[in-house]
């Protein structure tokens, strides 16, 4: 068997019963065999500030930017905050970004899931994050699209998919990622 491809999850939500990082967890257990997913922790990176970013900057700045450039792929589960991604994760990818010409995102594929406690399933920030994407050379998967709409009934109280509908959607749409990154490995 060839080696699983190493996919950073970026979790858009710092609290401690988010559903989004209910979400994460129970992907990894989903994942397809051609994917090993590992979370990435963004709540503890200071606002990002130019006149920091000298030698590495903050400790956490550096490790995140570690931790995310051997990634393969990146995916994203994220909440909607005012239509668009919650700051913290606005303020992971400002840092990633930077210094400028060394975006630890640039050309690694990726897949956003957006999720809402509502009917609209987080579709603004879905986009928001994806015309992000666009800017950092970031490829996004285009289909299946996954915007999760009444987040509060997705999981039980041990974690798992109440549906077993949802659960099959996210385990295709974790398939069709591995298809993505694939396709980029073989494009590179
Ligand atoms: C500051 C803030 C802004 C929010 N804005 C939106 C919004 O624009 N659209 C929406 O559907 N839900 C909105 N919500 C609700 C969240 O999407 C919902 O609480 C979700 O469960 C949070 O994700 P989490 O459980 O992973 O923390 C907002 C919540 C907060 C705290």
């Amino acid at each position: 068997m060839t080696t699983p491809y190493d996919v950073a999850v970026l979790v858009g939500s710092l609290r401690k019963g988010s559903i989004s990082r209910t979400l994460a967890n129970a992907l990894i257990g989903l994942a397809d065999p051609r994917l090993a997913l590992r979370l990435v922790e963004i709540g503890d990176l200071p606002l990002y500030d130019p006149d920091l970013d000298v030698e590495g900057g903050p400790a956490p700045w550096a490790r995140l930017r570690r931790e995310i450039a051997p990634a393969a792929g990146l995916l994203f589960v994220t909440p909607e905050y005012n239509r668009s991604v919650p700051a913290s994760l606005k303020n992971a990818i400002d840092v990633g970004s930077r210094p400028y010409g060394k975006a630890v995102w640039s050309g690694k594929p990726g897949a956003i899931i957006s999720l809402s406690q509502g009917l609209l399933g987080g579709f603004g920030a879905n986009h928001h994050l994806r015309q992000m994407l666009v800017f950092l050379d970031v490829p996004a998967m285009q289909q299946p699209e996954a915007y999760l709409s009444n987040a509060g009934q997705l999981f039980d109280a041990e974690g798992g998919f109440v549906s077993p509908g949802t659960r099959d959607f996210m385990a295709a749409y974790l398939a069709a990622f591995a298809s993505w990154i694939e396709r980029a490995a073989k494009r590179a």
